[in-house]
């Protein structure tokens, strides 16, 4: 059997078709436009999409020997498309990364109690409801003609099979879904200004919603039988791609951002101010998530904006006898802080050098600042009630053996490497197996798939990143204000 993975990333589609032994047999990734303004708007044509997975899966599909049993999606998360009653995108997909919405948050969250009751979590500028309020504040011509609202992967399953769907890990990130309960909250929707009729209906991620369409099967090389898996949110379909299923099983990708994923069983939610995520999991239950915003981000800035060189192996070489010997400390908040601060006005910091100090004591407490920034997130986590004894590894930053050590160390974890490299497109060839028939479960397709290849386990230097974090974390709280006046003085200049 055959399935193919679909992930509708920011900068490409990319598709991967697979066999039912977990054999990669081809890949392909087609770029288009992405729209992003000084003012922090940041926008997608869903049109763009559909021509580019189109004609990606009419090439992949040429290059297959048997017919595709099913395909399914991972999806950049929380962006807003909206279609007319005649099913024309009103305007282009506010995305993710979109800052525009402010004053929406700043509404929503006024009311914290209400939204953490109802959708597990509080407003952040990336999620779909301040987006659909900013629409309703803003462009309220078109906000009268909306017919639907979906996520970016459910608009190409909408357009292949006709079917308007989503599923509960990519709801979750909307801001409209109680989580919880695992459906649309009507105190949300009423918020917002829509009605159940304008949201998709919700499906479990490994769920065939329909097959492909004649039209659809004409443009792409799929076969009217292939089966439209609606699939999940990218970080749900990501873990599932790693193999974090089980509850308690954890993930960390140190990509452009920084991710810590954990499954889990039972719902929680962080009634902190610290923005833990927590929502769906793509296996049917639950999962906590929390995301430091500048993590391989804050290393390529170090190595190529400052060190001006793209050897970061030998800006390393030394590392490894220095673990835990460092005394400079960087907080990585270059993008400002999603987990725990939801600061934007945070600011990337260095302390603590001497004249002793080094190029490669001040790289070292780069990459060690991110992993404090990872520990940040796991500690909220394991306030939640979760004990997490080891993480899955994943992303750029995850290629740097020292690295992955320094995370073990500060994490204070097992950190492992696994054998499937190909993130969330393979996670959703997975759901697509699943939803095909080949695996009964989403656990069952993953422990016969997904293999530990490499382990990094805590050294003694774990000892003394302990009696560092609580210096790390008192620096976030000792220049709170100074972030906040910093970004007035830059007004100024
Ligand atoms: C998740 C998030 C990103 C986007 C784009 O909360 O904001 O992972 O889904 O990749």
């Amino acid at each position: 059997m055959i399935t193919i993975g679909i992930d509708i990333g920011t900068s490409a589609v990319k598709l991967l078709a697979m066999d039912c032994s977990g054999k990669v047999i081809n890949t392909i990734s087609r770029d288009y436009p992405l729209y992003m303004y000084p003012d922090g708007r940041s926008e997608q044509s869903p049109e763009d999409w559909w021509a580019e997975t189109t004609a990606g899966l009419k090439e992949l599909t040429l290059s297959l020997t048997e017919p595709v049993a099913a395909i399914s999606f991972s999806g950049q998360m929380h962006g807003l498309v909206a279609l007319d009653e005649k099913d024309n995108v009103l305007r282009r997909a506010i995305l993710w990364n979109d800052q525009r919405t402010g004053a929406e948050c700043d509404y929503l969250n006024k009311n914290k109690e209400m939204l953490l009751d109802n959708t597990a979590n509080i407003a952040l500028t990336g999620f779909t409801a301040p987006k659909i309020l900013w629409m309703k504040n803003n462009e309220s011509e078109l906000f009268a003609k909306i017919s639907k609202v979906m996520l970016p992967k459910d608009y190409i399953a909408y357009r292949l099979s006709g079917v308007f769907a989503t599923d509960y890990s990519d709801a979750s990130g909307t801001l409209l879904l109680d989580v919880a309960r695992k459906d649309w909250s009507d105190p949300m929707l009423k918020e917002i200004g829509l009605t159940r009729d304008q949201v998709p209906t919700l499906y479990p991620s490994y769920e065939s919603i329909g097959t492909v369409t004649p039209a659809a099967a004409q443009e792409t090389g799929l076969s009217t039988a292939t089966k439209v898996v609606i699939g999940g949110g990218d970080q749900a379909v990501g873990a599932i791609g790693t193999g974090t299923v089980k509850s308690g099983t954890c993930s960390v990708s140190l990509g452009t951002s920084g991710v810590l994923f954990v499954a889990a069983d039972n719902f929680a939610v962080d009634k902190g101010p610290s923005a833990i995520h927590s929502f769906c999991h793509a296996t049917g239950r639950y999962h906590l998530m929390g995301v430091t915003l500048a993590a391989a981000g804050s290393a390529k800035w170090w190595y190529e904006e400052v060190l001006a060189t793209h050897d970061y192996s030998a800006e390393q070489a030394a590392m490894a006898e220095n673990l835990g010997k460092n005394t400079v400390f960087f907080l990585p908040y270059l993008s400002g802080e999603r987990t725990p601060h939801n600061n934007p006005l945070a600011r990337g910091t260095f302390a603590g050098m001497s004249m002793t100090t080094t190029r490669s004591d001040m790289t070292q407490a780069v990459m060690e600042g991110v992993a404090f920034s990872l520990k940040d997130i796991l500690t909220r986590v394991t306030e939640l009630g979760h004990t997490v004894s080891k993480a899955r590894i994943i992303g750029g930053g995850a290629k740097s053996p020292v690295w992955c050590q320094i995370v073990a160390d500060v994490l204070g974890v097992n950190v492992e490497k696994i054998n499937a490299t190909e993130g969330p497109a393979f996670g959703a060839a997975i759901l697509a197996m699943v939803g095909a028939g080949a695996y009964t479960t989403v656990e069952d397709a993953c422990e016969k798939l997904i293999q530990v290849t490499e382990e990094f386990t805590p050294s003694p230097a774990s000892t003394q990143y302990e009696k560092m974090y609580p210096i790390y974390t008192g620096l976030y709280t000792a220049l709170e204000d100074t972030y906040k006046a910093i970004t007035e003085i830059s007004k100024e200049v």
